[in-house]
């Protein structure tokens, strides 16, 4: 009997470092404009719901999810709550199942976590946490898995972006009293994921989608990512999910609720945690407390029947100019997320077939991240977009291509799973679309012609 328990005792500290991905490889898509909406992929509903499309940059006019929010004042959640209903529903689920499909990046808002919101000067709609579960319960039962996503962050991460939740030239993400409340959203939704049995098939969670690229303009973006880890390793020990080589800090006693749990690891002097990480758990605990049982789930001792989440950041060079290292935050599991579109420029050396294809098929993304330790890497947002109006039967080589090159990685997730009918954009944004022009095909990890790089490797223009 001893001998026995060593041994399943090694097995499970082998397993546990080296814990791998719920698939083999990820095909999947992103959930777009559905929590976090973004008013270039539904033109019409977006002006039906009271929205504008601005001249010049969003910020201009009623161009994001929270300058809509604000203007529609007592409405908001009723009108928030139809498009949440049917942009994204049981009939796409059903969709994305039979696109033989085995994962979606679902982009979340802060303000999803309602009490964070500061209701005097930021302005969104409630009740999307409900919604959020019903579907994760849906996703769930199809076999689908889930990444969620800090997507648009308190006090907006990106500069004149749709996706920031607010459009702002100056974003007001990067500061202390941001970050906590960011640290605070991911204590309660790793709770979330590990108490309530809808969320069973999250297996990631992303501290933040696309942060200014410029390092020198997101101070102590580092310490966030290293308070990241540790929050959602702090709530996952108080709910005895333990990664390798981790325990209770001690005088934490294991044997108290989850809820007292969280609060004996913020208040103990032996936690190895930021004051940020103490604040944002002290926080986070009443809140927990009041939201989960408003959803139902139960606040009481699960046991370790759970995987530790995969942490999960945009890779190394998504930033530059003295970036930190997201690789140095990780404790347990984590991922990293290449995001690569060729449309808007930067990339390729022209907009041409020639140009795409070359710079495509010779990419060394997957092989750079692997040597500063960013791996497992997946491409978490693509599309088929081109800076030219291109023709169909070089969608069906640029789709193929895009698919082989980032399978070289843990896989792919497509931006997006629809874009509202009738727009240009369709063709080249929205995967349903995709599938039934031929570009992409019926079975994710097959070709039209898996040599499509052949003529391309090796040469430059
Ligand atoms: C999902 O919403 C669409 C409207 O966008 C509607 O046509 C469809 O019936 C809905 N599906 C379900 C299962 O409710
Ligand atoms: C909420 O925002 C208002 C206006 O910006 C500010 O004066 C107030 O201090 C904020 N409240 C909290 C709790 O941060
Ligand atoms: C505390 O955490 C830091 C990383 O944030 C790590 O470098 C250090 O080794 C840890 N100290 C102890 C005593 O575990
Ligand atoms: C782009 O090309 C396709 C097919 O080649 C055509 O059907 C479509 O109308 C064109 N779109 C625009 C905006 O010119
Ligand atoms: C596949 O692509 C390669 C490289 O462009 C090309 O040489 C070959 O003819 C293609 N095969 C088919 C069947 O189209």
């Amino acid at each position: 009997m001893r001998a026995h328990h060593v041994l399943l005792a090694l097995v499970s500290v082998v397993s546990v470092s080296a814990q791998s991905l719920p698939v083999k490889k990820i095909y999947g898509v992103n959930i777009g404009n559905w929590l976090v909406m973004e008013p270039w992929m539904m033109k019409n509903e977006w002006v039906a719901m009271g929205g504008e499309h601005c001249d010049t940059a969003c910020s201009t006019c009623i161009g994001s999810e929270m300058a809509l929010a604000q203007s529609l004042g007592t409405s908001v959640d009723a009108v928030f709550q139809q498009h949440w209903n049917t942009w994204f529903n049981q009939t796409d689920i059903n969709k994305i199942k039979a696109a033989g499909l085995n994962t979606v990046r679902i982009p979340l808002g802060y303000w999803l976590v309602e009490p964070l919101v500061n209701r005097t000067s930021e302005f969104y709609a409630k009740g999307g946490l409900k919604i959020l579960k019903t579907r994760l319960k849906a996703l769930k039962a199809a076999g689908i898995n889930v990444i969620l996503d800090h997507h648009a962050l308190p006090g907006a991460a990106a500069i004149n972006q749709m996706f920031a939740g607010l459009c702002t030239p100056t974003p007001q993400f990067y500061t202390t009293a941001n970050y906590e409340r960011a640290l605070v959203w991911a204590a309660v939704m790793t709770a979330f994921i590990h108490l309530d049995a809808d969320f069973a098939s999250v297996f990631s969670l992303q501290a933040i989608n696309e942060p200014v690229q410029d390092a020198r303009q997101t101070p102590v973006l580092g310490q966030y990512e290293v308070d990241f880890v540790k929050t959602v390793r702090s709530i996952e020990q108080s709910i005895g999910v333990f990664v390798s080589g981790q325990k209770l800090p001690s005088g934490v006693a294991s044997s108290l609720t989850v809820s007292n749990t969280i609060l004996a690891i913020a208040n103990s002097p032996k936690a190895n945690i930021s004051t940020s990480v103490r604040n944002a758990l002290k926080k986070a605990q009443p809140m927990l407390v009041t939201l989960i049982y408003a959803n139902g789930a139960r606040v009481t001792k699960v046991g370790s029947t759970r995987k530790p989440l995969f942490t999960n950041f945009m890779e190394y060079y998504w930033q530059n100019s003295g970036q930190a290292n997201p690789a140095d935050a990780a404790s347990g599991p984590q991922t990293y997320d290449q995001h690569l579109y060729y449309n808007f420029g930067g990339v390729a050396k022209a907009h041409t077939e020639t140009a795409y294809m070359t710079h495509l098929c010779n990419l060394d993304r997957v092989a750079k991240d692997t040597a500063v330790r960013n791996t497992p890497v997946y491409f978490g947002e693509f599309s088929l977009a081109t800076g030219w109006n291109a023709t169909d039967s070089f969608l069906n080589i640029w789709a193929d291509a895009q698919k082989l090159m980032y399978s070289q990685s843990s896989g792919w997730i497509f931006w997006s799973f629809k874009i509202e009918d009738g727009q240009d954009e369709k063709r080249q944004w929205d995967y349903f679309e995709t599938l039934k022009r031929g570009y992409m095909t019926q079975n994710p990890a097959s070709y039209h012609n898996s040599s499509v790089c052949a003529t391309y490797k090796g040469k430059t223009t």
